[in-house]
């Protein structure tokens, strides 16, 4: 059974107690004991760069099976860069990074030239990368592990596209960039998530605004450890 990720991209939302009662309810779920995810799981959540050392420590405090992503990384290493926040900074919290999401490459104007050194920074301190794209026509960096396809007119509107046509889309990327894992994002819930996860080329899900509310990415989770 190959692994299943559910990434949780929490976007520019939650304030430090918002991040506390979301751990609260999780935990009771998830610490030890209680309910388990499978190995072949691997849950993500993508705070904004400065809840990240809250997310690890409650992580820690509850003890729970959940990973840590950011939502970018400065395309430069450390040094005279104002406003960025370098790839040994944000490993230092996180294994994953999110790179080239679809509101990074509209409202920030990021192309190509420019993700790929944010791609180069991440391999060289260790975080995976999460490459989005729109479609299967655009480029995939060199040096991506997970690619996640998210067409544009699906993120935060409510509607999908339908499982046949992300599977077909995600098998067209695996067969030109030689990624093996490709995600599914755009308006995922609890509630249409597996029309996607039984898709034979749909190896997760990255939820945005589902991944907020504590007990949808809860009913997300289940649904991606029992598919
Ligand atoms: P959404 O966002 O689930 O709110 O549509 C997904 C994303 O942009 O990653």
């Amino acid at each position: 059974m190959n692994k299943k990720y559910i990434v949780g991209n929490w976007k520019s939302n939650k304030t430090e107690p918002d991040i506390e009662i979301w751990f609260q309810i999780i935990s009771d779920k998830l610490a030890p004991g209680k309910n388990s995810i499978t190995q072949e799981t691997t849950v993500v959540v993508c705070p904004v760069y400065t809840h990240l050392p809250l997310v690890k420590k409650l992580i820690e405090k509850y003890q729970l099976p959940i990973h840590i992503g950011a939502q970018d990384i400065s395309p430069f290493d450390t040094g005279a860069y104002t406003g960025e926040v370098a790839g040994v900074q944000i490993a230092q919290y996180a294994e994953y990074v999110l790179v080239g999401h679809s509101e990074r490459r509209k409202y920030f104007h990021e192309d190509d030239a420019l993700l790929q050194q944010k791609v180069k920074q991440a391999q060289f301190h260790n975080l995976s990368v999460i490459y989005c794209v729109p479609d299967d026509k655009t480029a995939v960096a060199t040096g991506v592990n997970i690619v996640a396809y998210e067409p544009v007119w699906a993120i935060g509107t409510g509607k999908t596209d339908t499982g046949e046509n992300a599977n077909k889309v995600a098998a067209s990327i695996k067969k030109s960039s030689k990624v093996q894992t490709v995600l599914y994002g755009g308006s995922v819930t609890d509630l249409n998530c597996n029309e996607f996860l039984t898709q034979k080329n749909i190896d997760g899900l990255l939820p945005g605004s589902a991944s907020l509310d504590a007990i949808k990415f809860w009913n997300l989770i289940n649904n991606v450890t029992s598919t």
